[in-house]
C-alpha cells in the first residue's frame, strides 16, 4: 500500500496536468503562463467546462450568465443567521452552499460558481457588522467580488490581480479536494454534493488552509533580520514552514510566480505596502536556504500559498477568509472533474488491507 496514495494513478483527465519535475501546469492544453494575464477567469472557466455540461458557452456569455446567477443566489444570504455567522468564514460559506439544490446540469454548475463569490463577501461584511452589498450582474466575477467585499468599485489593477488569482488556482490535477469531488461524483450524487465535499477537503492546513498561517508567519517574523532565526527555531520545534513544499512539485510551484507577477502592477502603482513585499521576499530567501540545509535530500521550494497570502491580504481579504477565496476559484475545477468522472468513470471504490485482530484473537 502507498501511504497517502503517492504516485498512484486514480483517474484519467483532459483537464489539467501538473508536471512536478519541470514545474509546469497545463490547463486543457494551455500552459498556465499563457493563461494568466491573457485570459479572464470566465474564459478559463468556459475552457474547463467545455463539452462537460448540457450547454456550451464562451467566456463572454459565461460572464453575463454568472452575473445573473450571482444576483439570483443573493437571496440565500438571508439564511446567514447567528449560528451560521458564528462559524469561520469558509464553514459559513459551506453552510449556505449546502442549501442549494443538487443536480448535474449547467444551471447547477452556474449557481455553484456564482454562490461562493456572493456568500463569502456577504458573510465577511455581516460578521463585521455591516450590510451585505448586492451583486452587480454587469461586472466580472473578480470585480464584483471585490466590490461586494469593500462596497467600492475596485481599481483596474486590483481586479486584474484577483482575476489572475482565480485563473491560477482554477484547476490543479488530482489534488485532495478534486479527488474528493470525483469520489462523490462517481456515486452519482450531484455537483452540489461534490463541491461541498471538496470544500471540506480544501480547508485543511496541508491543502488550502495554508495561506492564513503564512501571513501569521510574516507577522511573527516582523523584520527581515529576524527571518532566519525565526525559521530556524520553527524547524527546531519540528514545525513545517507554511507556503513551502509540495507533494508533486520538486521545483518551484509555477503558480507562485504567476501570483508574484500579478502583484507587480499593484506594487508599481503604489497600491501595496512595499515593506511587506520586501519582508516576504526576505522570508522566502531565508526559508529556501534553511530548508536546503536542513532537508538536503528533499527538494522543498515555495508553493502557491506563499504569494496567495500576500495577494489576498493586499486586496483586503481578511486572513481567515483566504481558504474561502481559494474555494471560489477552484469550484470550476471541482465541477469539471466531477462531470468528467460522471461521464467517463466508474464508481470509485478502493480496498483497504485489514491489519486488526482476527476473530479468534479478538
Ligand atoms: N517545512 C518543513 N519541512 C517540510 C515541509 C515544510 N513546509 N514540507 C515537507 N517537509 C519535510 C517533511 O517534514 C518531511 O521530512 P522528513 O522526511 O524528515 O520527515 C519531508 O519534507 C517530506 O514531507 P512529506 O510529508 O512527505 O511531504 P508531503 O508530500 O506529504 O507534503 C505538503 C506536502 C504540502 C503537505 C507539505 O510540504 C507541507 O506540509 N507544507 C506546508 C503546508 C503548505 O504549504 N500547504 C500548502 C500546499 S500547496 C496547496 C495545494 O496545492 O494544495
Amino acid at each position: 500500500m502507498k501511504n497517502g496514495l503517492e504516485d498512484v494513478i486514480a483517474a484519467e483527465t483532459q483537464l489539467s496536468d501538473v508536471d512536478g519535475e519541470r514545474g509546469r501546469l497545463v490547463i486543457r492544453g494551455v500552459s498556465l503562463d499563457d493563461l494568466v494575464g491573457a485570459q479572464t477567469y470566465e474564459s478559463v472557466a468556459a475552457l474547463l467546462l467545455d463539452g462537460l455540461l448540457d450547454r456550451r458557452v464562451d467566456g463572454d456569455s459565461l460572464q453575463a450568465l454568472l452575473g445573473q446567477a450571482r444576483t439570483a443566489v443573493f437571496a440565500h444570504v438571508a439564511a446567514a443567521d447567528r449560528s451560521v455567522l458564528a462559524l469561520p468564514p469558509v464553514d459559513a460559506m459551506r453552510a449556505l452552499i449546502a442549501r442549494l439544490p443538487d443536480g448535474e446540469d449547467f444551471d447547477t454548475a452556474l449557481r455553484l460558481m456564482a454562490a461562493p463569490a456572493v456568500f463569502l463577501p456577504a458573510i465577511l461584511r455581516l460578521q463585521a457588522g455591516t450590510a451585505p452589498v448586492e451583486p452587480d450582474a454587469s461586472l466580472t466575477q473578480a470585480a464584483d467580488m471585490l466590490r461586494m467585499l469593500t462596497g467600492r468599485l475596485p481599481s483596474a489593477e486590483q481586479t486584474a490581480a484577483l482575476d489572475a488569482y482565480l485563473v491560477t488556482i482554477s484547476d490543479h490535477g488530482l489534488n485532495a479536494s478534486t479527488f474528493a469531488s470525483r469520489v462523490i461524483a462517481s456515486t452519482g450524487a450531484g455537483l452540489t454534493s461534490s463541491v461541498l465535499a471538496a470544500i471540506s477537503a480544501l480547508k485543511g492546513p496541508l491543502h488550502g488552509g495554508a495561506p492564513g498561517p503564512v501571513l501569521d508567519m510574516f507577522d511573527a517574523i516582523g523584520s527581515q533580520a529576524n527571518a532566519r532565526p525565526w525559521l530556524g527555531a520553527a524547524l527546531d520545534r519540528g514545525e513545517r514552514l507554511m507556503g513551502f513544499g509540495h507533494r508533486i512539485y520538486r521545483v518551484r510551484d509555477p503558480r507562485a510566480d504567476a501570483l508574484k507577477g500579478a502583484l507587480r502592477p499593484l506594487v508599481q502603482t503604489g497600491q501595496v505596502d512595499s515593506a511587506r513585499i520586501a519582508l516576504a521576499e526576505a522570508v522566502e530567501q531565508a526559508a529556501l536556504t534553511i530548508l536546503k540545509e536542513r532537508k538536503p535530500d528533499r527538494p522543498l521550494d515555495v508553493n502557491v500559498e506563499f504569494y496567495t497570502a500576500l495577494l489576498l491580504d493586499t486586496l483586503g481579504f481578511p486572513r481567515d477568509a483566504f481558504t474561502g477565496v481559494f474555494a471560489i476559484g477552484r469550484t470550476v475545477g471541482w465541477i469539471a472533474h466531477a462531470r468528467e468522472q460522471a461521464l467517463n468513470g466508474r464508481l470509485i471504490r478502493p480496498r483497504s488491507v485489514y491489519v486488526g485482530p482476527l476473530p479468534r484473537a479478538a
